[in-house]
This record gives C-alpha cells, sequence and structure tokens, in this order.
C-alpha cells in the first residue's frame, strides 16, 4: 500500500464504508464508538482535549502552557467587546440573552424557518448586522475573541446539537460526505488523517481524532501567535493537502462543523484551547 508522510492511504471504499448512512444517531454512535476503540485508554470525556487526550508526552507541555493560558487575554478582550453597546444603543445580549453562559452551548444550530446550519460567529455577524453594525472577519480578530469569551463563559455545558427535521438531516449528511471526500493534490479526506491516520505522525504532529474535534474551539495557537475560530483551522487542513478550501461561514464549512459538532455530542464544550 502506498504510503505518504507515513499514513497509509486506505482503500476509496474503506473509506466510503465508514460513512454508511443508517441515521445520523447511528453515524454518531459508529463514530464515537470507532475513537474510543482506537484509543481505549483515553476517557470518552477526555476527547475535548485533541491530541493531547492521546499523547502524554504533548499533554504535560500543554498542561503546563495552559496554567498560564495564552487565549486570556481573547477572552478579556471579547468580554470588553461583549458589553459595549452597538451605536444604537442595543447589544448583544439583545440577540443573545442575558445569560452569557447559555450561548456558546446553543451552537451550531439548524435553523428549519431558514433551511440552514448557524454557527456561533455567523450569529454573532447577523446580530451585528440586524443592528446596523458592519460584520467581523470571520477567522481572527474581534470575532475570535468575542466567541473566546462566550466559549469561556459556557464551559462545562455539555454538546447538545439536535437535527430537528429533514433539512437538517441533509445538511448533516452533507457534512459527512465531505468529512469523507478526498481532497486537494494529495487527495485526502479528513478521515484519511483524523480517523483513519489519528494517533500517527504527519511530519513533527501526531494526529487528532476527530471525536470531541470542535470542543475545544477556538483556539489559540502558538503558530498564529493568536486566537482563530474552527473555520480557520479547518481552512488550514484542507490547504495542507493542497486543496482549496470553502470560505470561512460558507454552507460547506458550516455543514462540516454540524456533523462534526453533532458526533460530539454529550462532551463538554472547553474552548478556548491552547494549541501547537
Ligand atoms: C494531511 C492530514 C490532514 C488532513 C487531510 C486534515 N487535517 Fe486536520 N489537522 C492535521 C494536523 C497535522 C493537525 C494538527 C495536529 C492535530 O491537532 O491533529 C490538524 C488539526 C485539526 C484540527 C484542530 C484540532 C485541535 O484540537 O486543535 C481540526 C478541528 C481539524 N484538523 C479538522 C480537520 C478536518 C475537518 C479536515 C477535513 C476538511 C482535516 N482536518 C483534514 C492534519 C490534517
Amino acid at each position: 500500500m502506498k504510503k505518504l508522510f507515513g499514513i497509509t492511504l486506505v482503500s476509496a471504499a474503506l473509506l466510503a464504508g465508514g460513512a454508511v448512512q443508517a441515521s445520523p444517531e447511528a453515524d454518531r454512535e459508529a463514530f464515537a464508538n470507532f475513537f474510543q476503540k482506537r484509543f481505549p485508554s483515553t476517557p470518552a470525556d477526555d476527547f475535548i482535549n485533541g491530541v493531547y487526550s492521546i499523547d502524554a508526552t504533548s499533554r504535560e507541555q500543554w498542561e503546563q502552557i495552559e496554567e498560564f493560558p495564552p487565549y486570556e487575554l481573547a477572552v478579556e478582550a471579547g468580554q470588553a467587546l461583549w458589553e459595549t453597546p452597538f451605536a444604537n444603543g442595543k447589544s448583544y445580549t439583545d440577540c443573545f440573552g442575558d445569560d452569557v453562559t447559555e450561548v456558546r452551548g446553543k451552537y451550531p444550530m439548524f435553523d428549519t424557518e431558514r433551511k440552514e446550519v448557524v454557527t456561533l460567529e455567523l450569529a454573532i455577524n447577523e446580530c451585528r448586522e440586524a443592528n446596523g453594525e458592519k460584520p467581523l472577519k470571520w477567522k481572527k480578530g474581534p470575532i475570535a475573541e468575542l466567541s473566546s469569551y462566550l466559549a469561556y463563559e459556557g464551559r462545562g455545558k455539555p454538546i447538545n446539537v439536535e437535527i430537528p427535521n429533514a433539512d437538517a438531516e441533509a445538511a448533516f449528511n452533507a457534512g459527512q460526505a465531505l468529512y469523507y471526500t478526498r481532497k486537494g493534490q494529495l487527495n485526502m479526506a479528513c478521515a484519511t488523517c483524523h480517523m483513519y491516520g489519528s494517533g500517527q505522525k504527519v511530519r513533527t504532529e501526531i494526529l487528532s481524532p476527530s471525536f470531541g474535534h470542535t470542543s475545544g474551539f477556538p483556539v489559540y495557537r502558538s503558530k498564529w501567535g493568536e486566537v482563530g475560530t474552527l473555520h480557520r483551522r479547518l481552512a488550514g487542513c484542507i490547504q495542507s493537502v493542497r486543496g482549496y478550501p470553502p470560505a470561512a461561514q460558507s454552507e460547506e464549512l458550516r455543514n462540516l462543523e454540524y456533523f462534526l459538532a453533532y458526533t460530539g455530542n454529550g462532551l463538554e464544550v472547553n474552548g478556548p484551547s491552547a494549541r501547537k
């Protein structure tokens, strides 16, 4: 079998086999079970810690970093932004309610009237625009700070993504299909690296399992030197296989987020997090 970066390229048939569309709930269970079997010594609720849930060596360094979290300033900046009223005198709480601990856990959600997935970042910009403010850029800066603050306040709440109807199921299936579709010049799918390759090394990095992949976002990456959103990270992964990523907050990436978040149902939100 052909090896690339030390990863055995599994056959397309095997990949397709991972995406049997029975029901989202059956798919979720199979997905969670796959990772729990692959990493039997990782407690299920620890998968929220990405690669550190499966690699003791990097976990130690990471725990030290988390003692003085590099995302702390972003959380503070996000709080200041959240508490600054819009020019029309209204504020984010008029869109999201007064209880800031409840916001993060509601997203991503499927809006049954609009028939599309609404992510936290999309909802933030829609709130701004509804109040006459300019939308923020999607991947970093103020939106990542607001998102960091909301994640921080929402820590400990379980991920509880619902699939309310057939339209929502179609969005989930589209996200799932993207997850298993090979992309880019290197012809690799998310699943190639983060499912069948999870725990293996690519260059200097160990590949994290996808189970719980959304819990810790946004993340402060040392490589970025700042916090960034989930869609920034997804775009980076698609670029790394020399593919052209869909735009941040495009329907494709929102569906992918919906699939990833739903498969992590029951795990805790623990963003923001520190990453390499
Ligand atoms: C060539 C292999 C490769 C492919 C394909 C790939 N990634 Fe990644 N991804 C990585 C590496 C390496 C990292 C950094 C180490 C880690 O956390 O896994 C990473 C990190 C991530 C992270 C951050 C995890 C965390 O805890 O911070 C997410 C989320 C992610 N990838 C999702 C995806 C998704 C979704 C796809 C498909 C669109 C994808 N990746 C495709 C290699 C890949």
